[in-house]
């Protein structure tokens, strides 16, 4: 079936090796200019990724060929909506190794998911006194939901310390697990520091002191190979826009008897088996925690960008952006006097460098770069706490992604360098 897909990447042959400059012509924004008539030089994809033609064209396809809704009609168009949106279901299992499509729950974002993990199954099995053991590098999609539920439960939160160089303390988790926590959950790569978080071991320790494990991949399953099978974790979520989808696509990887004994966390349409007037029998799994008609072309649309990441190979994406970070690493300390750098070395982080020009506001970094056609973002990123642990307001954060390109690091060193000539005149 070809609905989802029918632009594909530029293929490469083993050893998995990207030609991002090839690949960029799968891009179309990027051969837009700002209105100053600067080309795109875009730095902000942990916000969220580009879309590729293949995304493009698959979101196109359903609204103009087959716009039907799902799992209702019994008419031809109806059938293939369904066939396409079912399709990604097992094109996103693939894509992150999970045993069977039908634990893959779609949500509209990574932050639903934990929304739904910290309603359901946190309701059910958090009381008082209960412990969640999070990171102190946590966005706030994985630290809000669950102090709603800890609020509510009178249960307790506790949080692995990182260090100065911005990784997590392992003594200091080995001792909250002493805790007996009933849930572990953690970033797989930090959206600040970019650092990439042990997975597999922590969730075999989280494990064996009796915790069940979430894992928020939003910054990892666009970047790197992910094998939830095995990380061995219990739920795995991310979102479909920064994995080269479109926004309003994401999902929630659970192990099936969790989401079998798990109660629904919306309520209506499609989420049922059977409804009468005082009582409803749920719908089996996902489609018991699917109420209502979802983002169809969305969901489909991150069909065609796992597609799209499985036919680049996930090997050449991840060596890829290790060599821009370990570029940009060198370059940036050199080219900018000054520059201040979070995070670990290359050897422990994804693709993106979070940074401070001293004396001068992120803000003003961002807005300034932005004239010559460079987005990087300014802010806490969401990681508010994170922020608090280094004594900082704010940073400027440069992301990359399978299309950039080392040019474009040399082009932000080039702004840097500008926005600090244009603050220390
Ligand atoms: C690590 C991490 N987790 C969760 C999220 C939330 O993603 P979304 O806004 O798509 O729900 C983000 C978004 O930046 C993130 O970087």
């Amino acid at each position: 079936m070809t609905d989802t897909a029918t632009t594909g990447p530029q293929r490469q042959t083993a050893p998995a090796r990207l030609d991002p400059h090839l690949l960029r012509t799968d891009f179309p924004i990027l051969s837009t200019v700002n209105r100053l008539g600067k080309p795109l030089v875009y730095l902000d994809s942990a916000a969220t990724s580009l879309k590729p033609l293949a995304v493009i064209e698959a979101v196109d396809g359903y609204n103009r060929a087959y716009s039907a809704n799902i799992h209702r009609g019994i008419y031809e168009m109806a059938e293939r909506a369904t066939g396409a949106y079912e399709e990604t279901r097992a094109k996103v299992a693939r894509l992150i190794n999970a045993p069977d499509p039908r634990e893959i729950v779609f949500v509209r974002n990574a932050t639903e998911a934990i929304n739904l993990v910290a309603y359901s199954w946190g309701r059910r099995n958090i009381g008082r006194g209960d412990s969640i053991v999070l990171t102190e590098m946590e966005h706030h999609a994985n630290l809000v939901p669950w102090q709603l539920l800890v609020q509510e439960k009178d249960g307790d939160l506790e949080f692995v310390p990182i260090t100065d160089d911005g990784v997590l303390r392992p003594e200091v988790f080995e001792v909250l697990l002493h805790l007996r926590p009933k849930l572990v959950a953690f970033t797989h790569a930090s959206n600040m520091l970019g650092t990439i978080n042990p997975a597999r071991e922590m969730t075999e320790m989280a494990h064996a002191a009796g915790a069940l494990v979430l894992i928020d991949g939003a910054q990892a399953v666009p970047h790197m190979p992910v094998d939830v099978q095995a990380i061995g974790a219990d739920f795995y979520v991310f979102s479909g826009h920064k994995m080269l989808g479109p926004t309003g696509s994401g999902a929630l990887w659970a192990r099936r008897e969790l989401l079998e004994a798990m109660p629904p966390f919306m309520a209506g349409g499609d989420m049922i088996r059977e409804v009468h007037l005082r009582r409803s029998e749920w719908n089996d799994v996902p489609y018991k925690f699917e109420a209502g008609t979802p983002d169809i072309a969305a969901q489909i649309g991150m069909g065609a960008a796992a597609d799209y990441l499985m036919g680049l190979g996930m090997d050449a994406v991840a060596a890829h952006e290790k060599d821009l970070v370990t570029y940009a690493l060198d370059l940036l300390p050199r080219e900018v006097p000054g520059i201040q750098i979070y995070g670990p070395a290359a050897e422990h982080r994804g693709g993106l460098v979070s940074f401070n020009l001293p004396g001068i506001h992120p803000h003003d970094v961002a807005q300034i770069l932005d004239r010559s056609g460079i987005c990087v973002r300014a802010g806490h990123h969401c990681a508010m706490p994170l922020h608090e642990r280094f004594d900082l307001a704010a940073t400027a954060r440069a992301s990359f992604n399978v299309y950039t390109i080392p040019e474009e690091i040399d082009a932000l060193a080039v702004g840097l360098r500008e926005v600090s000539r244009i603050f220390n005149r």
